[in-house]
């Protein structure tokens, strides 16, 4: 959602923003503005659309000197998508940019009201400027301390002081800031890749507490005015991961990078051919105590979890639900100590998922996040984290993240039947090095790509699809129907193969295309009556299938066959397929893969 960069420091302030922001740009905006210090006094600059045409605004200023100044891009979520509403919003001496949603905001704005003080925006990000403003006398800190007892909500702040020329000051309540103090200068932003260019090296702001930048240091206080140190934090990517390398878009470039970032997810945690968490401090104690899982996560990540919920029913025979995390705290969840919440998450800081973890905790339930970005609030606030080494996902649409999820999801599997004895060690080791063989075997199958672009275009004009599957293939539908979803605007929909005759069938005419997923041999069978009731309709059905599939080339228009696989593995190979119909049909429908409309990277507000 909102991007955020500060700097402060001896470089020109106005190019490390814009950098900034076009860097941010994939989190999902719709405008963007940057404010900056002249001499005592604070130019904006704000534009709806493109940071470029912020940028070409901006270039107005060329020839003004900056050290210091804060950026954002907006995701509208209070009031439209205009100039006016756009942030930076100032209020008397008080320049703010924010990220998040700040709850009791027309309460406040009522409070103001009574003092003759009016916003201009229709934002909640300008009243909690005009409280900050209202707060303040002389003394910055004193004044955010005294307004944030008044704000509720989420928000990561960046502040900046007319009458304090060259520092910007930062607080955050669940939404993220990282920071970092180098040579250039100090600079902290909503996510890593705008600080990479800067430093590998970092600190997440820990919530509630000031940080204060300077062009030399970053001084960090908690609301009782101590001091605090940092825990610094490393990444081991670099600017190039975060660029796209040569390829049109990041999603191609991440659907690429899938062999890699499994094996970098993968090899660390194989020790003799058994999958092995010592590294991750994860003790064989939380699988033998539990008698129950619930997994929680949002979109693909959820779609991860469906696959991890059959894998770990499978060989452990234990009992696994899956919970959309929107829904989780409205469900009454039944949570004891004996109950495990694995939480998935990309960024870590889905908003939803945050809350599904923190009310997992409060109930006593044991927690353990599969996560992306190291030191996000999810990762921080799970008792267990196995960290998912894919890489920084630029892409809005989620590939090589999914893909590590479900490797890590099956490590657990493999390492929970172990420690329950549920099936031989040999067996373990057998799946195991399986596991092992798919960075290779994904490999392979990346060269599919001339065979599915041609089908893809056959979907160009299509309204409506559907995505047909049983077991693994059903969990693997519900993935490929948002990926093309996401990315190519074509309402699609994913039905368990044997459910759609319950209703949904009455859908399926002439040419409405089907996409069977058919690799799994103990429901194939049942599969193929199933493709032939929607081709006995109309349909126009491209099939998955397993490489040693037997399918009549009457049944379906297009037959794309995996590589040699064990049935257990197949979805490594089936995700990618899939993810190159979305990609490819938005392509041939001349679309901005990596942004698409109204989506945001990191969903930060519930
Ligand atoms: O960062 P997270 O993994 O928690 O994000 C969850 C979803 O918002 C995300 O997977 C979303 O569904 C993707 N854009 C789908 O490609």
């Amino acid at each position: 959602m909102c991007g955020i960069i500060g700097f402060t420091g001896n470089i020109d302030a106005k190019e490390v923003l814009l950098q900034g922001l076009k860097a941010l740009e994939y989190r999902g905006y719709d405008s963007a503005g940057i404010s900056f210090f002249t001499d005592d006094k604070i130019t904006t600059v704000k534009a709806v659309g493109k940071v470029s045409d912020l940028e070409g605004k901006a270039a107005l200023f060329s020839n003004t000197s900056t050290k210091c100044g804060i950026g954002h891009t907006r995701w509208a979520t209070h009031g439209g998508v205009t100039e006016t509403n756009c942030h930076p919003h100032k209020s008397g001496r008080v320049t703010l940019i924010h990220n998040g949603i700040i709850e009791n905001y027309k309460e406040l704005a009522e409070e103001l009201a009574e003092k003759g003080k009016q916003p201009i925006s229709q934002t909640d990000t300008e009243i909690a400027a005009m409280v900050i403003d209202d707060c303040y006398k002389s003394n910055p800190l004193k004044a955010i301390r005294k307004a944030v007892k008044k704000l509720q909500g989420a928000y990561a702040f960046l502040i900046m002081f007319e009458d304090h020329p060259g520092s910007i000051y930062a607080i955050r309540n669940g939404s993220p800031l990282v920071a970092t103090a180098t040579k250039e200068g100090s600079v902290i932003a909503s996510d890593m890749v705008a600080l990479i260019k800067y430093s590998k090296d970092y600190f997440v702001l820990p919530e509630h507490h000031i940080a204060q930048l300077t062009s030399k240091s970053i001084k960090i206080t908690d609301l009782d005015q101590n001091e605090v140190e940092p825990d610094m934090l490393h990444v081991n990517w670099d600017m190039a991961a975060a660029r796209k390398g040569g390829y049109d878009y990041f999603m191609l470039k991440e659907i690429h990078e899938q062999p890699e970032a499994l094996r970098n997810t993968i090899s660390p945690r194989i020790k003799n051919n058994m999958p092995d968490f010592a590294a991750d401090a994860i003790p064989d104690s939380l699988f033998s105590d539990l008698n129950r899982i619930i997994i929680t996560a949002c979109g693909t990540a959820m779609h991860a979890g469906l696959i991890g919920k059959n894998m770990i029913e499978t060989l452990t025979r234990v009992p696994v639900s899956v919970d959309i995390a929107s829904e989780f705290r409205y469900q009454n969840p039944i949570l004891d100590k004996r109950t495990l919440v694995i939480t998935i998450s990309q960024s870590g800081e889905t908003a939803d998922t945050l809350a599904a973890l923190r009310l997992a905790r409060e109930n006593g339930a044991r927690t353990l996040s599969i996560v992306n970005v190291k030191g996000s609030s999810i990762a921080r606030e799970s008792e267990y984290v196995l960290y998912t080494h894919a890489g920084p996902e630029i892409a809005v649409a989620s590939t090589k993240a999914y893909t590590v999820q479900l490797a890590v999801m099956y490590l657990i599997a493999f390492r929970f039947a172990f420690v329950k004895g549920t099936i031989s060690n040999n067996e373990i080791v057998k799946l195991t090095k399986e596991l092992e063989k798919i960075p290779g075997f994904v490999n392979e199958i990346l060269s599919c790509d001339t065979s599915i672009e041609p089908i893809s275009k056959k979907l160009l004009k299509t309204e409506s699809l559907f995505f047909i599957g049983r077991g693994l293939d059903y969990a693997l539908s519900c993935e490929g129907s948002i990926k093309l979803k996401e990315v190519s605007y074509i309402h699609s929909e994913a039905y368990a193969a044997g459910e759609l005759k319950h209703g949904t069938i009455s859908l399926i005419t002439d040419n409405v295309p089907v996409i069977a997923l058919a690799t799994q041999e103990n429901v194939f069978a049942k599969m193929i009556s199933n493709i032939r009731e929607v081709r006995s309709r109309g349909a126009m059905v491209i099939m998955i299938a397993g490489a040693d599939a037997q399918v009549d080339a009457s049944l379906c228009d297009h037959l794309i066959t995996l590589p040699p696989i064990d049935d257990a593995f197949a979805p490594f190979g089936a995700a990618i397929i899939l993810q190159y119909i979305a990609y490819y049909t938005a392509i041939a429908r001349g679309l901005n893969v990596d942004q698409p409309r109204n989506l945001a990277k990191s969903v930060t507000v519930e």
